[in-house]
């Protein structure tokens, strides 16, 4: 390696010593003959002093964001002078020799500072500057953890995880558009879910299985919380009772991820500003029991209508204040707005037995109990007006001993978002992709 510490691991304990370090400049103050250099890396920021000899030789070249390699010793500050905003704000590290690695050209395209005045999409233009910027950092430190700690929460719970095709010959999320794309002379469709796969694989025997993976929706919508191509958290389970035991599976997941979020994300957390509630339990409440309560607070939700962004954030907020949690399932969806694999009750069918998942006020997953009868499934795509024949390969898995199975879709992606109260689901993603953006 060419650096011997990172920038934010000098501390104290390293006076006297002789360090060398590698990062961006992100600040460098030349007072008369002299001057301070703040060197920066991900792990944090840290004052370099340069003498004249140095000050002379590299002031000029030391241009914001270009990358120097620092040779210095460790010196400890007096008491009095610690810098509290810095992490490393009981050292400064004197320059004995500095290397100018890599130029940055001036101007920069982005204010890469706290509080940037740049607009989000000349900061996604340049998302590699703009990630420079720790608020964003952060970001994307927290959204790594939540990845790692999902994986963790399905391996120790017993899920397989599996990979599954996103060049598919066609979908099966209804009210989903696809990607068509030219396939060999055929025409093929990008995944705009893992459903049907997961599905195959619980019924194949591995029993309960897990997907995190790209999702893909050509969904012309210009909002802060739809994007094209977002990550999706799957899981589908065998052997359930009915609904519900995929609902103690969620709230198992939520709870051991945000515990854990908490736990080993506390200095992004904190410089995020953004304290995180565990829920005890889940409340649940129907749909028809939502409606009456939106009714209350002046909104009408017709029968047979889904909940708008509105109507979520008002059974958000009510949620909170009446069980303090952030969370809430919402059951028993319509008939005539789900997918045709939803299961309906015997003694309802209008109703499907589904759920959505709001977070914040927002959506972030959408869960059912399957039909796994052919005879039941073949009658509800023939009422949704479905070619089942078309779809034989769908059709064959409930074939040859199907179980009784269900999960949920969740987006990664939103989760992020409202965990960390991000008014945008772009902030949430390194490289959106929307209706209008398609680079970098
Ligand atoms: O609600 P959706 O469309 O449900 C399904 O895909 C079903 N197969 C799930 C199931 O297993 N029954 O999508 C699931 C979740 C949403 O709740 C949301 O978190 C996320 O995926 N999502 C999106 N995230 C970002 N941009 C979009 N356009 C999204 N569409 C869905
Ligand atoms: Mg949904």
């Amino acid at each position: 390696m060419i650096r011997t510490h990172a920038c934010g691991e000098v501390s104290a304990k390293d006076a006297g010593k002789e360090v060398t370090l590698c990062g961006w400049v992100d600040t460098l103050r030349v007072t008369g003959k002299i001057s301070f250099l703040l060197l920066r890396d991900r792990t944090g920021i840290i004052q370099i002093f340069l003498d004249t000899g140095l000050t002379e030789k590299y002031q000029h070249d030391l241009k914001k964001e270009s990358v120097v390699l620092v040779a210095g010793i460790v010196h400890k500050r007096p008491e009095n002078q610690v810098k509290k905003e810095l992490k490393t704000g009981s050292i400064e590290v004197a320059a004995k020799k500095l290397e100018l690695v890599s130029a940055a050209e001036t101007p920069l395209p982005i204010d890469v500072i706290e509080d940037t005045t740049t607009n989000i999409d000349k900061r996604l233009d340049y998302r590699f500057l703009d990630v420079r910027r720790e608020q964003v950092k952060h970001i994307f430190l927290v959204r790594s953890k939540i990845y790692s700690k999902t994986v963790e929460f399905f391996e120790q719970a017993g899920f397989v995880a599996v990979q599954t095709p996103k060049l598919t010959a066609s979908g099966v999320e209804s009210g989903a558009e696809e990607f068509k794309i030219p396939y060999f002379g055929k025409t093929a469709s990008l995944a705009q879910s893992p459903q049907v796969y997961k599905q195959m694989f619980v019924v194949s025997g591995l029993e309960k299985v897990y997907e995190i993976a790209p999702i893909f929706r050509a969904e012309k919508s210009h909002t802060t919380r739809h994007l094209t191509e977002f990550t999706g958290i799957d899981f589908e389970m065998g052997f359930i009772k009915d609904e519900h035991d995929v609902m103690q599976v969620v709230e198992d997941y939520f709870k051991f991820l945000l515990n854990e979020i908490k736990k080993s994300c506390k200095e992004e957390l904190q410089y995020l500003g953004v304290p995180v509630d565990i829920p005890k339990s889940i409340p649940k409440m129907t749909l028809g029991e939502a409606r009456k309560i939106l009714k209350e607070h002046g909104k009408t939700l017709p029968e047979d209508e889904d909940p708008d962004a509105e109507a979520e954030k008002l059974i958000g907020d009510y949620v909170k204040k009446k069980y303090n949690s952030d969370f809430v399932f919402v059951l028993d969806y319509p008939w005539k707005k789900r997918p045709f694999y939803h299961m309906r009750p015997e003694n309802n069918k209008k109703i499907t037995k589904s759920f959505d998942l709001l977070y914040k006020g927002v959506e972030i997953g959408t869960g059912a109990q399957r039909e796994h009868r052919l005879d039941v499934l073949e009658a509800q795509a023939k009422e949704k007006g479905i070619d089942f024949k078309k779809m034989s390969f769908y059709r064959d898995i409930f074939r040859f001993g199907a179980v009784p199975h269900g999960g949920i879709g969740l987006g990664l992606d939103r989760i992020t978002q409202q965990l960390l109260n991000l008014p945008n689901i772009r902030e949430a993603i390194l490289l959106p992709r929307d209706p209008e953006r398609l680079t970098p």
